[in-house]
């Protein structure tokens, strides 16, 4: 089904140029914020007078004459300086949810787009070799969200998670374990010490980088081994790659288990890191100057694309080749971008960081734009998001100053909401008890993260993400909950709900709360477009969350099982699209279990 804010925008579009006797009228159609004045309103026609210099009044009145919307709406009406308010049939809604209800559930009657296109994102992104922390958490769930929902409209989606899996710091690591295997040569029968690379994952490694580094400021000797080996490491010898290879599987193993944890789809398909692109630099460069879009200042090579100026007013580098040879994040980036464009054929790219990478990310695009490897048609697209915060307002860190592990955070959120499930229902049985944990915990970090305009900051508390009233998800998942306990409820007293549900041939809304709860209902799509056009899952939480209130409206107002039998299918409809969009959202487009009993 078309959704009824576009059907209800062209048709006042046109009605508008029939009326201005020009075309690309915007009618501008939002939902309106008081029922007062309808469900919808036209805002557009004002911004049309004033450009054809007309009184806004009239010209409203003229385009209501010329609008025909009778199979949708009331009649219209104009109002203020000239909006046009549209209140919905009763009929339409109705019709609306039947349709909704024949619609295989999981579409909910949503429509694909018509313009399938392959948009690549690229989102996670961590830096390997150490473990994730709470700063991966907003790329990684985001743009998971944004994956889910352009899967879901119809688009093919192609996850990139480009790791930084490359770089001196591999070279270090891999003389450290060389180092330690040698030492332990030197050691071993005295000492019976025995290091095995094997035995060590990633909360190793990372301590043995901490090592690493200390050694490398103290020791000559390692210092200069360490550099011998990112020489090596860069050059392809065998041996040092394979430390490398073991470093590197054991981080993705790592940052796996989190995907998985976080209910995230990203898979070690998805991987295409930085290491990927080692052998297309040179001719990244290469390319640049042959067509002078690259030249050499201050020794290293850099572009100057248009409209970057330092505070000095000088025109800003991106640089892409130091006077050493090394290459840059830039360079890497410039070759992911081209081999996106070329091999994956991305009609769109959309990398999900945080803020701060915000000036690479347009030095990036220009720079593909002036070497034609992202030609105009192809849309590129920055989703950055601010900062998790701690309660003191900063930046979220343990007491010792260090970045919380990702890991840390999700088990305790689990363990939190495992003693809230303990003292609420203490009768369940323990694997029941540790499904809702697992589902409230993850839930309520995701949701939280989510629920929140992803370009602001935002204070982490276990105990605001985790309480049952308010936007979060256990308030959700209790929603969801509770609409399936009403259907067992029904099953239990020998009430057919499905056949009724299924049974429903005009649904008869007649109370307020029932009426409002159906239109929230058929705007779901709305929710999701919106949500989608500025890759902002707070639209879709809001909503989820809108719905989930106005079921407790309805609930309250409206008996469903006790109610007279003429009335109850209907209801029971309600109850059922509420929970099928409510599960839809959390589960398909958040990645957020539901449970049915809390
Ligand atoms: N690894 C980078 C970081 O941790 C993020 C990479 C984002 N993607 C990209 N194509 N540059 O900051």
């Amino acid at each position: 089904m078309k959704i009824v804010s576009e059907i209800l925008e062209q048709r006042v579009s046109t009605a508008m140029e029939r009326v201005a006797g020009q075309k690309g009228c915007a009618a501008i159609v939002r939902p309106s914020t008081d029922p007062k004045f309808g469900d919808y309103q036209a805002n557009g026609v004002m911004a049309l007078a004033k450009k054809i210099k007309v009184d806004p009044v009239t010209t409203a009145q003229e385009v209501v004459t010329n609008l025909d919307v009778s199979d949708i709406c009331e009649s219209p009406e104009v109002a203020g300086p000239g909006f046009i308010n549209l209140r919905l049939k009763s009929d339409f809604i109705a019709d609306r949810l039947l349709q909704i209800n024949a619609d295989p559930a999981r579409q909910l009657g949503i429509e694909k787009t018509g313009e399938p296109k392959t948009i690549v994102v690229d989102f996670s992104c961590p830096n390997i070799a150490k473990q994730m922390h709470v700063g991966h958490l907003r790329s990684t769930i985001i743009g998971d969200c944004i994956c889910r929902t352009l899967e879901f409209l119809g688009h093919k989606v192609i996850r990139q998670n480009h790791i930084g899996d490359w770089g001196t710091q591999f070279g270090m690591l891999a003389y450290y374990f060389n180092w330690r295997l040698l030492k332990q040569a030197e050691e071993k029968v005295a000492k019976g010490i025995v290091f095995d690379t094997a035995d060590h994952s990633i909360p190793d490694i990372e301590e043995f980088y901490r090592q690493a580094k200390t050694l490398f400021d103290a020791n000559p000797d390692f210092a200069r081994g360490a550099r011998e080996y990112v020489v090596k490491l860069q050059s392809g010898d065998d041996y040092v790659l394979s430390h490398w290879k073991f470093i590197r599987g054991q981080s993705l193993s790592h940052c796996q288990e989190l995907y998985d944890q976080l209910g995230v789809t990203l898979t070690p398909n998805d991987v295409h890191g930085e290491s990927d692109y080692r052998d297309s630099l040179p001719s990244v460069v290469d390319e640049l100057r042959a067509h002078d879009i690259a030249e050499t200042s201050d020794d290293a090579i850099c572009v100057f694309p248009e409209g970057f100026k330092n505070k000095e007013g000088e025109p800003l580098p991106f640089i892409i080749q130091k006077s050493d040879g090394a290459y840059l994040y830039a360079t890497t980036d410039l070759a992911a971008l081209r081999y996106r464009v070329d091999e994956l054929k991305a009609d769109k790219i959309a990398y999900v960081t945080d803020a701060r990478q915000k000036l690479h990310f347009e030095m990036l695009f220009a720079t593909g734009r002036m070497a034609g490897w992202a030609p105009e048609n192809v849309e590129l697209v920055h989703v950055t998001f601010g900062s998790v915060l701690g309660e003191n307002g900063q930046p979220l860190k343990t007491r010792s100053g260090e970045n919380v592990k990702l890991k840390e955070l999700l088990d305790e959120a689990v363990e939190r909401a495992k003693a809230i499930v303990e003292e609420k229902n203490p009768d369940l049985s323990p694997a029941k008890k540790d499904e809702i944990a697992k589902a409230v915990g993850i839930g309520a970090v995701k949701y939280a993260d989510y629920s929140n305009n992803r370009t602001s900051d935002y204070v982490f508390s276990f105990d605001k993400m985790l309480a049952m009233d308010g936007n979060t998800a256990p308030y959700m998942q209790y929603a969801y909950a509770r609409i399936s306990s009403i259907m067992k409820k029904g099953k239990d007293r020998g009430i057919n709900t499905k056949g009724e549900v299924a049974s429903v041939e005009t649904p008869s809304l007649t109370e307020l709360a029932e009426l409002d709860l159906a239109k929230y209902l058929i705007r779901y799509g709305e929710a999701i477009e919106a949500a989608i056009a500025d890759y902002r899952p707070n639209y879709l939480t809001s909503y989820l969350y809108e719905l989930a209130q106005k079921f407790s409206a309805f609930y309250t107002k409206c008996p469903v099982l006790d109610s007279h039998p003429d009335k109850r299918p209907t209801r029971l409809l309600l109850c059922d699209l509420t929970a099928k969009t409510i599960k839809h959202g959390l589960s398909e487009l958040l990645g957020i279990e539901v449970v049915e009993q809390m």
